[in-house]
């Protein structure tokens, strides 16, 4: 990394999320050793939307596990703020893409929301102040009462965001969290999520395989190898921060910027030995 800076930065430019030498091993043991990432860099600023996409298996679960501090990794450091990562961050929440799995089915809507910001020993009447205002960001003020298993798929991956949302964390982590609902509802999700992020000013991290998905929610798209992974290219993406699923999806700069990295990916495909 160089270090010529011309002029002082007028605002704080060091990142928020900062991935270094990222390698991860698993196994060994009885098993034989499956190496998962091999040498990941990049950083992510405060506030920025970033999308990471890799083709199956390329290590982007593991390499979201590791940020979390859920999973410690083989070599390298995850620094979030100022502080190297060991264990689950205060200031990070996950949404995960089986919500079947990531919501308590004996709690309400309202008492799943509420839960993490239990264990952050808020004062009652903030919880509740947070819970409502999440569940009405994602249109679900209607439901609190509901159980999860009383929801559609859609419906339960809002109530996973509201509770992700009202945590109010520094940093957001997202894998592949609309794999499993119908088209319709992921672009409503997909829209969402953006709302939310240019409202809050919370540092996005979104891992997904979706090419369109990753051009239309980033600001920058970083396109993995396949398994052992490195970073194949960090593409900007300099489309207008206002974006609508029809007008910007049918723009000519997003068909280049789709072509771009549906061609990275496969020749990621094929991208085996370094
Ligand atoms: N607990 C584990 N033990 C051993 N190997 C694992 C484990 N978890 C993942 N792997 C292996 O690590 C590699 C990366 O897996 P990972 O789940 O991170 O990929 P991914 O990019 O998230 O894939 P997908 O797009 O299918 O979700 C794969 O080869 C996988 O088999
Ligand atoms: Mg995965």
């Amino acid at each position: 990394m160089t270090s010529t800076v011309s002029k002082p930065p007028l605002t704080d430019t060091r990142p928020m999320l900062d991935v270094r030498g990222l390698k991860k091993v698993y196994g060994g043991g009885r098993t034989d050793p499956v190496e998962a990432v091999r040498d990941l860099t990049f950083s992510v600023a405060p506030g920025e939307l970033v999308c990471i996409v890799g083709p199956s298996g390329a290590g982007k679960t593991t390499l979201l596990k590791c940020i979390a501090g859920l999973m410690q990794p083989t070599e390298g450091e995850v620094v979030l703020g100022a502080q190297t990562v060991s264990g689950p961050p205060a200031g990070m929440a996950v949404v995960f893409q089986e919500y079947g799995r990531s919501l308590f089915p004996w709690l309400t809507v309202r008492q799943n929301v509420e839960l993490p910001l239990k264990e952050k020993k808020l004062p009652k009447a903030r919880r509740t102040e947070l819970v409502v205002k999440a569940l009405s960001a994602v249109g679900l003020e209607h439901v609190h009462d509901s159980y999860p298993w009383q929801l559609s798929g859609g419906m339960q991956q809002r109530v996973a965001i509201a509770r992700a949302v009202a945590y109010e964390p520094q940093v957001l982590l997202m894998d592949e969290p609309f794999a499993a609902v119908d088209a319709q509802t992921r672009a409503d999700l997909e829209d969402l999520v953006r709302e939310l992020w240019r409202r809050l000013g919370v540092t996005i991290v979104f891992v997904t395989h979706d090419i369109d998905e990753s051009v239309y929610l980033g600001q920058r798209v970083i396109v993995l190898s396949s398994s052992p992974t490195v970073v194949m290219e960090d593409v900007t993406v300099d489309l207008p921060a206002e974006r609508d699923q029809i007008g910007t999806r049918s723009s000519q700069r997003f068909g280049e910027l789709r072509t771009r990295v549906y061609s990275l990916i496969q020749q990621a495909k094929h991208h085996h030995d370094l």
